[in-house]
């Protein structure tokens, strides 16, 4: 299959490629990344985006802190600032810490915290794949391009369709940033997958008509009780596949549970600007002077979800039992 992976590390000059997402599909532009100055600016700007690939950029931006001679502490401070919800930022941040000062070490832990992602989402895949079948939705991208891996939520879906389990996929196009109608469509069409784009307002009258089989999602950050925070919209696509007795899975790595959160409650949700709701690529959809509100990401209550998809496998309820267990916490 072929797989757009969203960076690439060039050793020789010591520069971290990302491909520009906010191009996609339509431009594939690479934009060099040199200092962890202008990598906490591209992981703010959007230029890479999605829980894994953020955390791996981090961990790159720490590596290039130390080529270019920059402060690792501040280093550290503005990587930490970038973006608020998704937990494998300051996962990567935190692993990178003992080795600011080694070049090698810090490296090569860089490099193991992308190898770790293309292991994990390889068995998320796998154990993804048995729970999905028939006409599958899903929200947001958490293709290779949110990971630099397989994919957490797609990668099971890519996975279960190779394996002629899912035959169909409804592509949110996830409003107000587009990331579906520009991302996991563009996947999609790559890897041949049969798929149909819809606005999120449609997903509730396609259930009702029997036409979903599953919804799965990824996370940017699981409370130790279940709780979860995506992409906005996944609540309300929760909510609705409850009410039509349909399966909703959360695929993600170990890593994207906060082991400090008991609850949901506590999870930082990032406000993004007005514009990016009343604008489209530069163009004002609402009134000049009409205010808008852009929450970035929502809450799940871990009491919607149908089974949590990681790599130790399929987590069923109780969850906060489910969940410790799986993170080796007493
Ligand atoms: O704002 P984004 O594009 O970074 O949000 C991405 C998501 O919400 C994904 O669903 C999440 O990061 C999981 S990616 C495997």
């Amino acid at each position: 299959m072929e797989r757009v992976l969203p960076f690439r590390w060039d050793e020789g000059e010591g520069v971290f490629w990302l491909l520009d997402q906010r191009r996609l599909p339509l431009e594939e532009v690479w934009v060099p990344v040199r200092t962890a100055k202008e990598m906490a600016e591209a992981i703010r700007a959007m230029v890479v985006r999605g829980a894994p690939a953020i955390g791996v950029s981090a961990a790159f931006g720490m590596v290039l802190a130390h080529l270019r001679g920059e402060d690792p502490v501040e280093a550290d401070r503005l990587l930490r600032q970038s973006r608020p919800t998704a937990v494998n930022l300051f996962y990567a941040l935190d692993r990178m810490r003992p080795h600011w000062g080694s070049a090698e070490g810090s490296l090569e832990e860089a490099k193991a915290l992308w190898r770790e992602v293309e292991e994990t989402e390889g068995a998320i895949s796998r154990h993804g794949a048995r729970v999905l079948r028939g006409q599958v939705l899903t929200h947001c991208n958490t293709g290779p391009l949110a990971t630099g891996g397989f994919g957490t939520a797609l990668g099971a879906i890519l996975e279960a369709h190779r394996q002629g389990r899912v035959t169909h996929v409804w592509v949110d196009e996830t409003r107000p940033y587009l990331q579906g109608a520009r991302l996991t469509a563009f996947e999609l069409m790559k890897a041949g997958v049969p798929a149909t784009l819809i606005a999120d307002s449609m997903a509730g009258f396609l259930m009702a008509q029997g036409r979903v089989d599953a919804v799965i999602v990824g996370v940017d950050r699981m409370a130790l009780n279940g709780d979860f925070a995506n992409k906005i919209g996944t609540y309300a696509l929760a909510v609705l596949a409850r009410h039509h007795g349909i399966p909703f899975y959360a695929a993600l790595p170990l890593s994207s549970v906060d082991p400090n959160l008991p609850t949901g409650e506590g999870i930082p949700i990032e406000e993004r600007p007005p514009e990016e709701v009343l604008e489209l690529k530069g163009v004002r959809l609402a009134p000049l002077g009409f205010p808008a509100y852009h929450p970035a990401f929502d809450l799940t209550p871990h009491r919607y979800l149908t089974g949590i998809v990681t790599e130790k496998g399929v987590l069923y309820p109780p969850f906060d039992e489910a969940l410790r267990d799986a993170l080796g916490l007493a």
